[in-house]
């Protein structure tokens, strides 16, 4: 009897003619575990699969839409139903592994740096489509790394695997003409412009709020610096040495604060108002912007200082409360009501600017920085 289950073409519909031959010929299954937590791209709920309980539903999920968890805290416990943990490493969805595979835009011969290799899927299909000789990818967990060599092996083949942090990306095998980054940052290491050729794309998910980020594709300009815009959501797990640090008010009391903005105002934003906070407030992880809720959280792990201002149901009154030597509520305000009289601008008309100095956010033009020099 022929299985009804889904193979390889499945995931060639979904990614589009660019990538459909490279899909064929790295089958996904290949790096996939045999149990493992699938999360479909749809509303679907997520769900365990196990290859020897139920094939079927395991093969349906490598085969669709789906990301697969294949690690929770580092490896520090096992994956296992009813076991709960950060995700740290997981084969991304197709159709966003596509997405940035698009951006990325490799021509033939490009060398392209990956930095994230996860399971080793994505490395497998820039092999199976400029040769594994062009393909360098970074893993920072040792056996995460190990297993993607398994993975690649199995599937035939054998780009350049380095164990290592991919935040210094693999200065001995530069130069690159793409840089193709899997995990979110909140900073972009300038590593990744200075071993980027000329002309050369970065593409990388950009979380300055924190796993829920942009699309954002830089050109390196050749005189150290790279420039670029943003291409739509994201949501990535974060490079490991930029994980969200959670608010700690221990050792602070909590103060009263009054508030002369609605937060509502700001959760309803467009999210260029996310992108310009980046340079009118600098080093502050603002929470709840675009997601409409009623709340506006703002912490600033520089001084510990943290503010929260909800809004009652009729938006007649705000409560806010503040922790540390900040005022902060007082700073997002202002910082909101400076992006407003820049005429509120959307994501399109923000871009980014990165440099030996950091990362910049500017305005229509490369020249025109937000909050900055
Ligand atoms: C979403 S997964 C990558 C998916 C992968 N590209 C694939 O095709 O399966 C993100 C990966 O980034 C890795 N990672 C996190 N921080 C890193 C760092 N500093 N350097 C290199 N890899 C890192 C994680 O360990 C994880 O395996």
């Amino acid at each position: 009897m022929v299985s009804a289950a889904p193979g390889p073409d499945a995931l060639a519909a979904l990614v589009g003619a660019d990538w459909a031959d490279a899909v064929r010929q790295v089958p996904r299954e290949h790096f996939i575990p045999d149990v493992a937590e699938a999360s479909p791209m749809t509303a679907a709920p997520s769900r365990w699969i196990d290859r020897a309980a139920d094939p079927d539903g395991w093969r349906d999920a490598v085969y669709s839409d789906t990301t697969i968890l294949t690690q929770i805290a580092d490896g520090s416990l096992a994956l296992a139903p009813g076991t709960r943990g950060l995700p740290s490493s997981s084969s991304t969805a197709p159709s966003l592994v596509a997405a940035f595979l698009a951006l990325l835009d490799p021509y033939p011969g490009d060398r392209v740096l990956e930095i994230g290799t996860g399971t080793g899927w994505t490395a497998g299909l820039l092999s199976a489509r400029l040769g594994d000789g062009c393909v360098t990818t970074v893993e920072v967990d040792e056996r995460v790394a190990a297993q993607a060599a398994v993975n690649l092996k199995r599937a035939g083949y054998a780009p350049r695997l380095v164990a290592g942090d991919g935040a210094h990306g693999a200065p001995v095998h530069a130069p690159f003409d793409r840089v193709h980054v899997t995990c979110a940052v909140r900073d972009i290491p300038h590593a990744w412009v200075a071993q980027c050729r000329p002309g050369g794309i970065i593409a990388l998910p950009w979380a300055p709020m924190q796993v829920w980020g942009h699309k954002v594709v830089l050109v390196a300009t050749g005189d150290g610096r790279a420039v670029g815009r943003f291409h739509g959501d994201t949501s990535f797990m974060m490079l490991r040495s930029q994980r969200p640090v959670p608010p700690d008010t221990r050792g602070h009391a909590p103060r009263e604060g009054t508030a002369r903005v609605d937060p509502m105002r700001m959760t309803r934003a467009d999210r260029g108002l996310e992108i310009a906070l980046v340079g009118l407030l600098p080093g502050v992880v603002v929470g709840g912007l675009g997601h409409g809720d009623d709340r506006v959280g703002a912490w600033d792990p520089a001084t510990g200082s943290y503010a929260l201002a909800v809004r009652d149901e009729h938006g007649s009154g705000v409560e806010v409360t503040e922790y540390g030597p900040r005022r902060l509520w007082r700073d997002v305000e202002d910082a909101y009501l400076a992006w407003i009289g820049l005429g509120a601008p959307g994501r399109d008309r923000l871009g980014l600017l990165v440099d030996g100095e950091g990362q910049r956010v500017w305005l229509d033009r490369p020249d025109d920085l937000i909050g900055g020099v």
